[in-house]
């Protein structure tokens, strides 16, 4: 099979003014692709900016967010002025959340559905006829969470979960166009240090270092997520632990529901 070439592929990647994404966007500089960096906050956005240019490479930034249409359709608009086609999109903006459905503000599982699920629709939807131009890649980021419910984060769950459906239709939508949809379960990756989570009462809340489970290098987790669109993999689960999950909740739903009960009261003791 020839080597997929990201030598001046214009690639958009969501979420990139941090952690997974933003090593995705040094993945993708580092292969020749023009990078479009995203982020709500401008100032976040302009500093990751600052930092790959220190390390040689150019990107293009758009503050805008996602969970809104007409913000995407602006991104879109500006990217294709300036560079005239797209060929890569990498959903990845993402909220994290915390806590019992009981005991949750409502408006959080509306925030999160916001950015979780619209805001890799709505990105797809104002960039579709640019990408079956271009015979390209629509790539959706989601966990674990996305094919078993975690209790404690169903929010983030429910907003995974729906990303499955989202690229099982649009791939069938797109049969015969040549684009290719990819979906990424990502198991517990390194965090960057500010990496925020709503609590129950809607609160931001920096994420504490998570203890006891092995955490991917995000390096490898970019570089992963490149080569599945080099392979134009429909779907890749990350790390061990993700491929056991993975496997128990297809063939073994109850036990999976036990290690997840057991593993609940637990963390809830603690
Ligand atoms: N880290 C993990 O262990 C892990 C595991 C599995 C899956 N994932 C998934 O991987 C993706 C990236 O995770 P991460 O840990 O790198 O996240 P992160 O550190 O929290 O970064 C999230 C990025 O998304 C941006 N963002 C948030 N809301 C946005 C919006 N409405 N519009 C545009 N940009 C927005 C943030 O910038 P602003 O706040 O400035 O907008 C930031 O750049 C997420 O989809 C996450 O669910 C992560």
């Amino acid at each position: 099979m020839p080597q997929f070439d990201f030598k001046d592929k214009v690639a958009i990647v969501t979420g990139s003014s941090q952690g997974i994404g933003k090593q995705i966007a040094l993945e993708l500089c580092k292969k020749g692709a023009i990078v479009i960096i995203n982020g709500r906050t401008e100032k976040k956005l302009n500093a990751t900016k600052e930092r790959l240019q220190k390390a040689g490479f150019d990107v293009f930034a758009i503050a805008c967010d996602v969970g809104i249409f007409s913000d995407c359709e602006k991104m879109v608009k500006e990217v294709v002025n300036k560079f005239g086609r797209i060929d890569i999109l990498i959903n990845n903006a993402g909220l994290a959340m915390e806590g019992k459905i009981a005991e949750t503000n409502p408006e959080v599982f509306q925030k999160v559905m916001q950015v979780n699920v619209l805001g890799y629709l709505y990105p797809i939807q104002a960039a579709l006829p640019y990408i079956l131009q271009s015979k390209g890649s629509i790539i959706f980021n989601s966990s674990i969470a996305g094919f078993v419910g975690l209790p404690g984060f169903s929010g983030y769950s429910i907003s995974k979960m729906a990303l499955t459906a989202l690229a099982q239709s649009l791939r069938i939508e797109l049969k015969g166009t040549s684009v290719h949809v990819g979906i990424n379960y990502i198991g517990f990756t390194e965090n960057e240090i500010s990496k925020t989570y709503f609590d129950e009462k809607g609160q931001l809340q920096i994420m504490p270092k998570r203890e006891g489970v092995k955490l991917m290098p995000v390096e490898k987790v970019a570089c992963k997520i490149l080569q599945g669109i080099s392979r134009k993999r429909q779907t890749q689960t990350f790390s061990g632990m993700g491929k056991v999950m993975h496997f128990l909740q297809r063939f073994c739903p109850r036990l999976m529901e036990i290690i997840l009960s057991v593993t609940y009261k637990k963390r809830m003791k603690m």
